[in-house]
């Protein structure tokens, strides 16, 4: 399908940010990261060092201490628009059809009339490949495709940034692969900002402009990584190029002295 919407991506800047939690637990030390409108951001590191609460205060979910998260030169908040968030389940509403799952945050955003959002539903359906299962609860489509229906939702309401949170994780490996392509290509149509966390490196040099390792709280950034594979990737031809396989030992390196270091 054809571009579906004028998306202006977003600019994303943190700026000497410190976080902890409230039980004392530093998570991040003077973290600053800026993201280029239209960039694709993977975000790589061990369980435990931060991931999810980098996106968690790049959604304004939680406050840093100190520094700024600012989208688009602007303080985040929770309820900007720009944001869009897809989780590493899919969270669907089990007694919602798939076509109402995509509807139901068009449905919240309240910036459409009914008839509209149906059609922005359908479409983003389409787009990710489920024309034909509008009417099915979720409890009958595979996890894939559960997921699918999950990435429409928060894709239908064309977030200039996208957070991504190892989405792809609980999907088995050819599933996963085929997601893989489907991000890029829906990424390449769209063209949001996007942030995707995984733990997997191939995933990560696969999808990337660029990669952050972050190191063991409070470590912060231990390493980034310009990827400069050709796009359009494909799993077939970019994963077996030297560029690739030489990029991902680099990076598996870095890791492994990353965990030695904490
Ligand atoms: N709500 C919370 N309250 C207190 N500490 C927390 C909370 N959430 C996470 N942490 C701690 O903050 C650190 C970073 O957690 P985070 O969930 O960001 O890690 P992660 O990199 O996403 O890990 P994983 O790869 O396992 O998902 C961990 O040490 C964790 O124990
Ligand atoms: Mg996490």
């Amino acid at each position: 399908m054809e571009k579906k919407s004028a998306v202006r991506p977003a600019a994303v800047a943190l700026d000497v940010v410190d976080f902890a939690w409230p039980d004392g637990q530093q998570v991040f030390a003077g973290l600053s990261l800026t993201v280029a409108p239209g960039e694709f951001v993977a975000i790589l590191g061990p369980s435990g060092c931060g991931k999810t609460t980098l996106l968690n205060l790049l959604s304004g979910f939680e406050q840093p201490d100190r520094g700024s998260v600012r989208i688009n030169d602007a303080a985040v908040r929770p309820d900007m628009p720009e944001l869009g968030y897809v989780f590493q389940s899919p969270q669907l509403f089990p007694w919602l059809s798939a076509l109402e799952n995509v509807r139901f945050g068009l449905r919240m955003a309240n910036r459409l009339p009914p008839a509209a959002q149906y059609a922005r539903a359908r479409d983003y359906l389409a787009l990710v490949g489920l024309a034909g299962a509008e009417a099915k609860l979720p409890h009958q489509l595979s996890g894939g495709m559960q997921q699918r229906v999950s990435l429409a939702r928060t894709l239908a309401l064309e977030p200039a940034l996208l957070l991504m949170d190892e989405p792809f994780a609980a999907l088995d490996a050819i599933t996963r692969n085929s997601m893989n392509e489907e991000t890029l290509r829906l990424w390449s149509a769209l063209g949001q900002t996007t942030l995707f966390i995984t733990h997997d490196i191939d995933e990560a040099v696969f999808l990337a402009d660029r990669v952050v390792v972050l190191g063991i709280a409070p470590a912060g950034i231990a390493r980034i990584a310009e990827i400069d594979l050709p796009r359009p990737r494909s799993m077939r031809t970019t994963r077996s190029l030297p560029r690739f396989i030489a990029c991902r030992n680099a990076l598996m390196e870095q890791i492994n002295l990353a965990v030695q270091a904490a």
